[in-house]
């Protein structure tokens, strides 16, 4: 790809995404030429930096000197405007001196949803929804919303400025490497996709752990909970392109087709099959933090169950796991089979299994039976493809690969609206049986 001129203008750009995720994409955005050297940064927040400090913050964002030296090339500028109250008068001016004819622009939103649709009407009054050459994109950090409701008028308000073409819904699960190889490792590979069905699947279980608790962000949180800060993006996202069928073709609408289809078609399982936790020292950060609940517990745990009623998978117990503070930093999809039920001598028959790990490591493992050389019983063994020894390491930041997905156009690893809409309908049919579903508090660390 040519390297390309962008100005990228980062709406909460002194937040901690900006720092943790976005300055490490930007140097290496830099390193791989995807972006050029007169690219700009542009920090918007209400606070009074200079464009020295801003710099300063960004280059402290990154550790290794040549990621500051990719940093600091870059023009690097902060506006300080309140994006609620008409603040964005002169952005346009300092962009246009920054940028060259032809210099595209990327809009990143990491804000607080509540304000995207006030951003979106600021851009628009100002001038700024589009440039004469060059694309105008604009990229909204998850949750896209509270509720079914709000993430439809959010929808409606951003459609009057942008056409969906040019919106890009961000879900950092969609560039892990797991993910990405999910569709691959199925179609490519009859051995596999043959067997993914429920003639021979029992359960499926997607698993996301995390040993952090919820730090800082707990103001965020206290009203979120884990269903809706995991469930509905990155736990239905990964779910729906697993589930998915062969498209026509590879293509990117052709799989959001496909994905879209099977949201509709999950379906919840009674309220006795789920679980929600509280970690103990919770309420304890609550309090410190000075949050009051208003309406409910929240969750730092779940286990959901669904089914999805398709020809293929109807019946197949879909278990969607994720917590915080739990015991370790762990992502796993388990596909669990059917114990074949053979009559005769069949002593030590397992079940198969196959493993996909999402985190730490990207392995994959099937478990199989065979027979044991040494006796007459059956003995379960491992075929096992370790990422690492094949590829190496995993350098490729997960956001590095979103930003590049945006300055190419492609929608691929973004999820479409229906999509967003259908996941925000599965987390309200939880949340309307919530009350009826177990709540349990586990201690900090715990297995469960
Ligand atoms: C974020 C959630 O989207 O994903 C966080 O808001 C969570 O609560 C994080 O910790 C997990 O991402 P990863 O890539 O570390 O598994």
């Amino acid at each position: 790809m040519e390297e390309k001129e962008v100005t990228f203008v980062l709406f909460g750009g002194s937040g901690d995404l900006t720092k943790r995720k976005l300055v490490p994409a930007f140097a290496r955005l830099v390193h791989e030429g995807i972006i050029s050297n007169n690219s700009t940064i542009i920090g918007v927040s209400r606070k009074k930096w200079s464009d020295e400090e801003y710099k300063r913050y960004l280059v402290d964002a990154v550790n290794e000197q040549r990621d500051k030296d990719y940093i600091n090339k870059l023009d690097i500028k902060f506006f300080t405007g309140d994006f609620t109250k008409n603040g964005l008068a002169g952005l346009n001016k300092l962009m246009l001196k920054c940028e060259t004819e032809g210099c595209n622009r990327i809009y990143y939103l990491s804000t607080s949803f509540k304000f995207f649709p006030s951003i979106v009407k600021e851009l628009k009054s100002n001038g700024l929804e589009k440039v004469k050459k060059g694309f105008t994109r604009i990229v909204f950090e998850k949750p896209f919303g509270s509720d079914l409701k709000s993430s439809e008028e959010l929808d409606s308000e951003i459609h009057k400025v942008f056409s969906e073409e040019s919106v890009f819904r961000l879900d950092h699960y969609l560039a892990k490497e797991t993910v990405q190889n999910l569709n691959i490792l199925k179609f490519n590979n009859p051995l596999f996709y043959s067997s993914l069905s429920n003639k021979f699947i029992d359960s499926i279980e997607l698993i996301v752990d995390e040993d952090l608790g919820v730090g800082e962000r707990i103001g965020f949180y206290n009203d979120t909970g884990a269903i809706k800060d995991m469930v509905q993006s990155h736990l239905l996202q990964v779910l729906s392109i697993l589930l998915m069928e062969m498209p026509s073709r590879l293509e990117t609408e052709k799989i959001h087709d496909e994905k879209v289809k099977i949201l509709k078609k999950l379906e919840v399982l009674k309220a006795e099959n789920h679980l929600l936790g509280q970690y103990r020292s919770y309420n304890e950060e609550r309090e410190k933090a000075g949050i009051v609940n208003l309406h409910r517990e929240t969750e730092t745990f779940c286990k959901l169950v669904l089914n999805c009623k398709t020809k293929r998978w109807n019946g197949v117990r879909l278990i969607l796991r994720t917590g915080k503070k739990l015991n370790r930093k762990y992502g796993q999809i388990k596909i669990n089979y059917k114990a074949v039920d053979l009559k005769g001598n069949v002593s030590n028959l397992m079940p198969n299994k196959a493993i996909i790990d999402i985190y730490p490591k990207q392995d994959i493992i099937f478990f199989m039976n065979t027979r044991d050389a040494n006796s007459d019983s059956l003995k379960e063994i491992k075929f096992q493809f370790t990422k690492e020894l094949e590829f190496g390491p995993n350098t490729r930041d997960e956001y590095a690969v979103l930003l590049g997905e945006v300055i190419k156009g492609d929608k691929m690893m973004f999820a479409r609206s229906d999509e967003v809409i259908e996941s925000w309908k599965i987390v309200e049919k939880i949340e309307k049986m919530r009350d009826k579903i177990k709540f349990i508090y586990y201690e900090d660390g715990s297995e469960l």
